[in-house]
């Protein structure tokens, strides 16, 4: 294999056949094939695209890059959610354990943030004791026992993706519909799920920033499902602004795990239970659990009304490891001693205008990576207390900062400067679901 000539070929746009695309993942994942080269190549895709064929090929072969998990003898219909990143989004806390309540089991891999957006690993890190990364036969002894279990994506799954997306997180190629649909597919389907939800965000928080854009990668993402026999479905979500109040990891899992308390459906706020339900349904729906949408939603709603989910969600967390204080308002989590404010510099109707901004701004604190080593503030976190189309008047707190240092609060505020706008006519709101694809 001459890998600069596979380079050349895809720089002019030529399609690549599987073997060849087999050949340099493989030549890849045994550390033939250098990081620079696979970074060409990955620009290379960035420019040019790539056919169906090529984007099955390269999913193909980054799942074979690894071990593939037997989520058959689990007990149940498998089912997963994955969501393509955004600012506040800790559905997959909430949903994981409610999806278990209703039936599924729930085998999830998931990542760390990196630059604006969060992950799911880094909020799980700020529960103590909770065992992040377990060996493969235990990960799916939890779900069997539990309904769901949330680990890091190991070594030993989809290699491939995590050196590969780890390159095209430092050369400017992650938003590529190609990569993203293999990244995405390869690792879930190398754990086995029978079901695949996609919660494709789209707006100025997400990688998808337009909705067109969003449903060419759902179109990608659906074909690379039905070729290897999955039920899949994609729920089209505003990233427009973040999602719920908490933005850190810390806060965001009290937020989360807090609100599956019985009760915490009709409390929490308004827009991560409204999708959190809308994903969980579509679950149990794909899966062929529920018949329709209406049954779904009622029974996710009924689980989380009755505590199952509740009971669901710290068998989970205790089967990994974690010790939460579950009779206690804050669950034991540790957040920032210190506190600042941003307030509104007008008064009129508020846009979010730059969702990535806020993202940004909890790197500011500390609380969010700009590399993929550096090492974060779990404690760190903003309240985004706002909405687009909200009225506010001059000096109404926007957001809470909390934070270990006060001189980080300043850097922090300027970035949340710039992700609002205030107008002297109101605003219309945005929709949470923008549309479904399955
Ligand atoms: N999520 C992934 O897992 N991979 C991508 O490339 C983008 C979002």
């Amino acid at each position: 294999m001459d890998v600069r000539e596979i380079i050349e070929a895809k720089q002019h746009g030529r399609e690549l056949s599987a073997d060849v695309i087999a050949d340099l993942i493989a030549g890849f994942t045994a550390a033939q094939v250098p990081d620079y080269q696979m970074a060409a190549f990955l620009m290379a895709v960035w420019f040019t695209g790539m056919t169906a064929a090529e984007t099955a090929a390269l999913t193909d072969s980054m799942l074979r890059s690894g071990a593939r998990l037997d989520a058959s003898a689990l007990g149940g219909p498998t089912a997963d959610k994955h969501s393509t990143g955004g600012v506040g989004d800790k559905v997959s806390l909430l949903l994981a354990p409610l999806a278990a309540a209703c039936g599924l089991r729930v085998p999830m891999l998931s990542g760390r943030g990196l630059g604006h957006t969060g992950g799911t690993l880094d909020k799980l890190e700020a529960i103590p004791g909770y065992r992040l990364h377990l060996p493969n036969d235990e990960f799916l002894a939890v779900v069997r026992d539990t309904g769901c279990a949330i680990v890091g994506q190991s070594g030993d799954i989809a290699p491939a993706d995590g050196r590969i997306y780890a390159l095209r997180d430092v050369t400017g190629t992650v938003d590529c519909v190609p990569l993203i649909t293999a990244s995405i597919m390869s690792k879930k389907l190398a754990a086995g799920p029978q079901t695949i939800v996609i919660d494709l965000k789209c707006g100025s928080g997400a990688f998808m920033t337009d909705l067109a854009r969003a449903r060419e990668l759902a179109a990608a993402l659906l074909a690379v499902g039905r070729a290897y026999d999955r039920r899949l479905a994609v729920v089209f979500s505003d990233m427009s602004q973040p999602l719920g109040v908490a933005v850190g990891h810390a806060t965001e899992t009290l937020e989360a795990m807090a609100g599956l308390r019985p009760g915490g459906r009709r409390t929490g706020p308004a827009d991560l239970v409204r999708l959190t339900e809308e994903l969980t349904a579509a679950m149990l729906q794909t899966a062929g659990v529920e018949p329709d949408r209406d049954a779904a939603l009622a029974r996710v709603r009924a689980v989380w009304d009755e505590g199952t989910a509740w009971q669901s969600l710290q068998a989970w967390v205790s089967a990994q490891g974690g010790r939460l204080a579950w009779d206690r308002d804050d669950l034991g989590l540790r957040i920032a001693p210190v506190a600042g404010e941003f307030t509104a510099p007008a008064a009129g109707w508020l846009e979010v205008c730059d969702c990535r901004a806020v993202g940004l701004a909890l790197a500011a604190l500390k609380g969010a990576r700009l590399r993929v080593e550096d090492a974060i503030d779990h404690e760190a976190g903003i309240d985004w207390l706002a909405r687009t189309g909200d009225r506010v008047e001059t000096g109404q707190p926007l957001a809470r900062l909390r934070t270990q240092n006060r001189a980080l609060l300043a850097a922090a505020a300027d970035r949340l400067a710039a992700a609002v706008r205030i107008h002297h006519e109101p605003v219309p709101a945005r929709e949470l679901i923008l549309a479904r694809m399955s």
